[in-house]
């Protein structure tokens, strides 16, 4: 379809024509992108619907050029294949006549950008929505008349004053854009492609910025005049706005009275949301539409979660009946089975013994939030019984000394190998993979049933035949998902489920799904003002676009949840780190964080210095009010956990409010160093409370932080669920890999030649200055088949033999052996 004619059906009930004329006989050239309010009118209902607007051209766009030879309307889709005017153009002709303009004037009349923003942007509602969707109108805001009859019945009478009034500056293109003979495509292409670039600063078919939005310049306006005038010290005084500033959710308490922000930038931030249809895109993430466009597809780590009875399509599987959640709960019986076969001694090993070690092998996503989880279970009084006698390690890093880590101290013959690997061609972990695979053959000798009873796949659906080459059982060892499941949104499918219930049981991972399905219902439901992730990601907007805030700290008062700071940092940082809106246009506007965090007390004698006095980074304060395991010794007055807590509650006032130089003065202080005490304060957090660390409480910890990047990424208008960013550099280091080979290979002096004189340099210097103790055995080193073994081949330096010989009747305990609670904390 001809862009001209796509862009008439997109933009529904505005007729927008685009020519290009040349003007005779005004040595110009001119394009037109002629409007027709009064066909706007004319959809509307009622008594507005009645009123016709005169239809006025606008945004009639001079381009200074050489005059050209033809004086006809000259788009590509204007002309038929005999080079004929079209029936369109002739059309387009007549609209310009009708109006009643000399050429020479229609030149002259312009609108402002604003103006066609805003229509643009209201194209859609403007057929659908009542009246009142233009109010307020930016457009009307300054308009006397307006002012003057503000009820619905002259609800356009400012807008229409406002149409007649369109002015904008005339904008030069480049001659070279108007020269003849260089093929009418091509040049009408360049013109179209200039004038929505440089004067209407968008291409026809790729809508505004947000920044450039009414509701995002009220909101500006709004931190100009009122919040840069406001001191958190004084706005926590008010009354009324603590008692609105909160949210509550199945026991989450969120506290947001810290935030720089008044409860009228709470409705302008609503308004913002509004704008950008977020209630829709939640909508369309849930439902399954392929909202993550460019890897064209559905984002639905949601339906990991979703009740068994609930149905859930793939954007257009619908017709095909394939409701995921039905395959969702398929495998995750087939985890439970699998995962209480291991528990309860009817899987073995290879040997037969007993499989009480899990190592899960994956990076990133396929790491990051499962460790999460089991680091808030080890402590967990649940999670502490049901994991005796197993030990769970995570292998993600492909540094060496990682494996080393990892396997040194277990018993092969004991020990279960996880590969998690959405993709299973990660380089990471796929060198992993195979050292564990050697491992287990070093102890157990090189035969298949070693790696079918030893290695357990966690994988998408699509990489089945990588997992079967790898020598894994994929009818009883491997547990897909999908390709809808994003690698940072993957622990509650298999990624997080198979690990976590061969430590913990089925049932504990259960519970935590609950947890994140109670956080969806409510982000899919609740109104945006008592909405928990809707809030938080619109803060999180409004810190870091508008208040320019570039870092946030996540500050768990929780040592259990030690891993959440990483977490969230891949979860939102890769998901935000982007510059490009889902239009391909860059963002002049703040957007992704950068995240960072460690467990409070901790923090607080490591980098909350800047955070008090520095840099201001908003703050996630995350507590609890009772312990997993609390401490009250003999002679304290608190227990540990209010101890804890009072920082909990101290840290955020102390941010907030600071200290005045007269409240340091009053406490004595030298007047030379009142100037080194002194707070500024003024610093943002959110404190969320909730009742205990479980796993359940874990689950809903997750879904608030995933659904809050998604808030983010959703105003925005950027692609949060693509990871493009990380693929630059695994391209670069296949090159250099290729190189290291080639270094490895010579038996000469070999140099490296790489892309620029510093790479040629460094990796040449690395080559000579490193053992040359290459995998590659291809030369006399060691022959295989000789008994002369490749020394590190060996995983470890400790030989397991003994170890694994000396336990060969153990089964895993059944009681802890913390003792004097029978076998329960
Ligand atoms: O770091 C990039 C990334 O693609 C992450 O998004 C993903 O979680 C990780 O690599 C691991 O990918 P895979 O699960 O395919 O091994």
């Amino acid at each position: 379809m001809p862009p001209a004619t796509m862009m008439t059906k997109t933009i529904a009930n505005i007729s927008v024509i685009l020519i290009l004329l040349s003007a005779t006989p005004s040595p110009v050239t001119v394009v037109v992108e002629a409007w027709s309010p009064g066909s706007l009118f004319s959809n509307l209902p009622g008594r507005i619907g009645q009123r016709r607007l005169r239809p006025v051209p606008t945004n009639l766009c001079v381009l200074a050029g050489r005059p050209r030879k033809s004086s006809s309307v000259q788009l590509p889709e204007d002309f038929d294949d005999d080079g004929k005017i079209t029936r369109q153009q002739k059309e387009l002709r007549a609209v310009l006549d009708s109006y009643g303009q000399q050429r020479e004037e229609v030149a002259t009349i312009t609108a402002s950008s604003t103006f066609t923003d805003d229509i643009y942007e209201k194209k859609i509602d403007i057929a659908s929505s009542a009246p009142e969707y233009f109010s307020p109108d930016p457009l009307r805001e300054n308009d006397n008349n307006a002012n003057a009859n503000a009820n619905n019945n002259n609800m356009y009478q400012g807008f229409e004053s406002k149409v007649r009034n369109l002015q904008v500056p005339q904008i030069n293109l480049p001659t070279r854009i108007a020269q003849p003979g260089v093929g009418l495509d091509h040049h009408h292409r360049a013109i179209k492609n200039l004038v929505h670039e440089r004067i209407l600063q968008r291409h026809p078919d790729k809508p505004q910025l947000v920044s450039a939005k009414p509701e995002w310049k009220r909101l500006e306006e709004h931190l100009k005049s009122e919040i840069d005038q406001s001191h958190l010290r004084d706005l926590l005084q008010d009354e009324h706005r603590s008692q609105n500033m909160f949210a509550e959710h199945d026991g989450v308490y969120l506290d947001y009275s810290r935030q720089r922000a008044t409860l009228k930038t709470m409705d302008l931030l609503q308004d913002l949301a509004k704008t950008q249809k977020l209630e829709d895109r939640i909508q369309d993430m849930v439902t399954g539409k392929k909202i993550n466009f460019t890897e064209k597809r559905a984002v639905l780590h949601t339906a990991l979660r979703a009740d068994r009875s609930e149905k859930i399509y793939v954007d257009d599987d619908a017709e095909t009946n394939h409701n995921v959640v039905e395959e969702v709960h398929q495998v995750l019986d087939q985890i439970k089975f699998f995962t209480e076969g291991v528990r309860n001694g009817d899987i073995l090993g290879y040997t037969g013994r007993r499989l009480r070690n899990i190592i899960s092998v994956g990076i990133g996503g396929s790491y990051l939030g499962p460790e999460f989880l089991h680091e808030v279970l080890k402590t967990e009084p649940d999670g502490v019984n049901s994991a005796l006698g197993y030990n769970l390690r995570f292998l993600a890093n492909v540094d060496p000394i990682d494996v080393e880590r990892t396997c040194a101290d277990l018993d092969p013959e004991e020990t279960l190998i996880v590969i998690v690997s959405k993709t299973f061609t990660t380089a990471e972990t796929m060198l992993n993979a195979r050292a564990m695979r050697q491992w287990l053959w070093d102890f157990m000798g090189n035969d298949k049933d070693v790696v079918r009873k030893h290695v357990v796949a966690c994988a998408s659906i699509s990489s089945v035949d990588k997992v079967k080459e790898f020598g894994i059982d994929t009818e009883h060892y491997f547990f897909k998902f999908w390709d809808w499941v994003g690698g940072r949104y993957s622990v509650c499918s298999a990624v997080g489920a198979v690990p976590i219930s061969l430590m913990y049981g089925f049932d504990l991972f259960e519970q935590f799904l609950k947890g994140a399905q109670s956080v969806d219902k409510h982000f899919i439901t609740a109104p945006m003002e008592k909405n928990i992730p809707i809030i938080m990601g619109l803060l999180g907007v409004w810190n870091h676009s508008f208040l320019g805030y570039k870092t946030r700290t996540t500050l768990p008062y929780a040592e259990a949840l030690l891993r959440l700071p990483s977490h969230i940092q891949q979860l939102d940082m890769e998901s935000n780190g982007k510059v490009m809106t889902k239009h391909g246009i860059e963002v002049d506007y703040a957007v992704g964080e950068i995240d960072f965090g460690e467990p409070g007390t901790n923090g607080q004698h490591s980098f909350f210095q800047l955070l008090h006095m520095g840099q201001t980074a908003p703050c996630d304060f995350i507590g609890f009010c009772q312990s997993q395991h609390d401490l009250c010794l003999d002679g304290e007055s608190l227990s540990s956990h209010d101890e804890l807590m009072a920082n909990f509650f101290a840290q955020p006032d102390a941010l907030a409010n600071g200290k005045t130089e007269d409240e340091v003065r009053a406490e004595g202080i030298e007047e030379e160093l009142i100037p080194h005490r002194t707070f500024k304060g003024n610093r943002p957090s959110v404190s969320l409370l909730m009742p205990k660390l479980t796993a359940y409480a874990a689950g809903q910890i997750l879904a608030i932080y995933e659904h809050r990047t998604a808030v983010q990424g959703f105003i925005w208008d950027i692609n949060s669920f693509d990871q493009w960013g990380v693929e630059l550099g695994k391209q670069l280091a296949d090159n250099v890999k290729s190189q290291l080979i080639d270094a490895r290979k010579s038996d000469e002096d070999h140099v490296i030649k790489a892309s620029n004189p510093s790479s040629t340099r460094i990796l040449n210097y690395y080559v000579n200055n490193s053992p040359s103790n290459s995998c590659f055995t291809g030369g006399d080193k060691y022959k295989s088949g000789t008994s002369e073994a490749n020394p590190l081949t060996r995983i470890s330096r400790k030989t397991h033999t003994d170890h694994s010989r000396a336990s060969t009747t153990t089964t895993p305990p059944t009681q802890h052996d913390l003792g004097g609670n029978k076998g329960r904390l």
